[in-house]
């Protein structure tokens, strides 16, 4: 009962409540359909480049040349963090989580360029694209920072993948690694009404700067049930080593009622056609570098996990082969969650611009089912034990 009215149906996890109309993503979990702006996702991955990606997710339109050259050419120029920020990551501990410190440093930025008339296009257009330029540069610098190196400094004649890279070791990327990770940025991008997106927007609809909005998000993203999912994938694969190991892994878990990472979706009830787009990616890297063991095992836990839970519509998800290609391009394993960062910050700021169009506070409802009217009993006579 809402305030002694009607009652009301409670839907757990909001799922299949719509918490906003947006026209820039859409999925048909039926038929494994996924659009970023009415393109399918496949086209976007084979022709696009992530700053286009994230140019039409913000503006509802492919960029002319133009556009797009001058776009790029913002972000490429606010790619540098201010000496404050690389100071505030080196006081993080070396062993925190990188998403911690993206989330601090992020909150940080606000700070240093005040946002505060958000509805005022300037300030749209210059934190988006500030957001989407230094988010790499944050994630390359603690990188860097925890493993007792000092950060690289980004490079204007390197994209936005290759750049990232090369901030992390100081060398120019290979050309297909770099683009392997373009397209990965791509497909990690935009997911309509994800958890992450979700508390992003309820964020931006109490006004709040998008520097706060993005690292609410962050901090949500985070969760092993969301973007955390990519590093529970792949300690999951090394905690079962072999092939052999596989069924009884997978049985044993099941029966003790844990769930299998990198499996499952609230709306795919197919395999998420990002794992199969994935999937391909890590084959063109396997076609230059060879084959790696973990793929190999990835391979059969994904089979034997179809075997065991296909039938009640659990599939393999984006964060399955994710974590795999991450790790064979040699990156850090909990610095994965901070690359689906790196993508989804486009997302988030297309939602944050579409919530500011037709603003509404969210503040939704709930059911009570506490007590009533309880006596305040004085310290000295409570029994405890709670
Ligand atoms: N492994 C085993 N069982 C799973 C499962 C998984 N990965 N995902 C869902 N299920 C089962 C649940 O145990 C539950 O079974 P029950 O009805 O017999 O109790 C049923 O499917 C529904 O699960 P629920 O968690 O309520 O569904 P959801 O829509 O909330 O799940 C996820 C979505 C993503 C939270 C869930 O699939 C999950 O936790 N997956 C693992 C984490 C992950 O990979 N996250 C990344 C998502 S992109």
């Amino acid at each position: 009962m809402v305030n002694g009215s009607t009652p009301q149906e409670f839907f757990p996890g909001l799922a299949g409540v719509p918490a906003a109309k947006s026209s820039i993503s859409f999925v048909d979990g039926q038929t494994g359909l996924l659009e970023y702006r009415g393109i399918r996702i496949e086209e976007l991955a084979q022709h696009s480049s992530f700053l286009e990606t994230t140019y039409l997710l913000l503006y509802d339109e492919l960029p002319a040349q133009t556009e797009l050259d001058r776009f790029t050419a913002d972000v490429t120029h606010h790619r540098r963090i201010k000496y404050q920020i690389t100071e505030l990551i080196k006081c993080l501990p070396e062993h925190g989580h990188p998403m911690d410190a993206l989330q601090a440093a992020v909150a940080a930025l606000g700070m240093f360029y005040p946002a505060k008339y958000v509805l005022d296009h300037q300030v749209q257009y210059w934190s988006t694209i500030r957001l989407i330029a230094k988010v790499p540069t944050i994630v390359a610098a603690y990188y860097r920072l925890r493993q007792g190196d000092e950060p690289i400094p980004p490079r204007d004649d390197l994209d936005h993948a290759g750049n990232f890279l090369y901030m992390l070791t100081g060398t120019v990327p290979d050309p297909l690694i770099a683009k392997v990770l373009d397209t990965c940025l791509i497909l990690h991008a935009e997911h309509t009404m994800n958890a992450s997106t979700f508390s992003g927007l309820v964020t931006a609809s109490t006004l709040a700067d998008p520097y706060t909005v993005v690292s609410s998000a962050i901090g949500t993203l985070k969760g092993p049930l969301h973007g955390g999912a990519t590093q529970e994938t792949v300690a999951m694969l090394e905690e079962i080593g072999s092939v052999a190991h596989v069924r009884p892994y997978l049985k044993k878990r099941l029966a003790a009622k844990q769930k299998l990472m990198g499996f499952g979706h609230r709306i795919y009830k197919v395999k998420d056609p990002r794992a199969i787009l994935l999937q391909q990616l890590v084959h063109q890297l396997f076609a230059q570098h060879g084959r790696s063991p973990l793929y190999t095992l990835a391979e059969t836990v994904e089979r034997v996990g179809e075997d065991l839970l296909g039938g009640k519509g659990i599939h393999a998800n984006v964060d399955f082969y994710s974590g795999v290609l991450y790790k064979t391009m040699g990156l850090d394993e909990d610095f994965f969650p901070t690359i689906f960062a790196m993508a989804r910050v486009s997302g988030w700021l297309a939602h944050w611009l579409e919530q500011l169009k037709d603003n509404t506070l969210f503040r939704p409802d709930q059911i009570y089912d506490g007590q009533h009217g309880r006596a305040y009993v004085p310290i000295d006579r409570r029994l405890g034990g709670v």
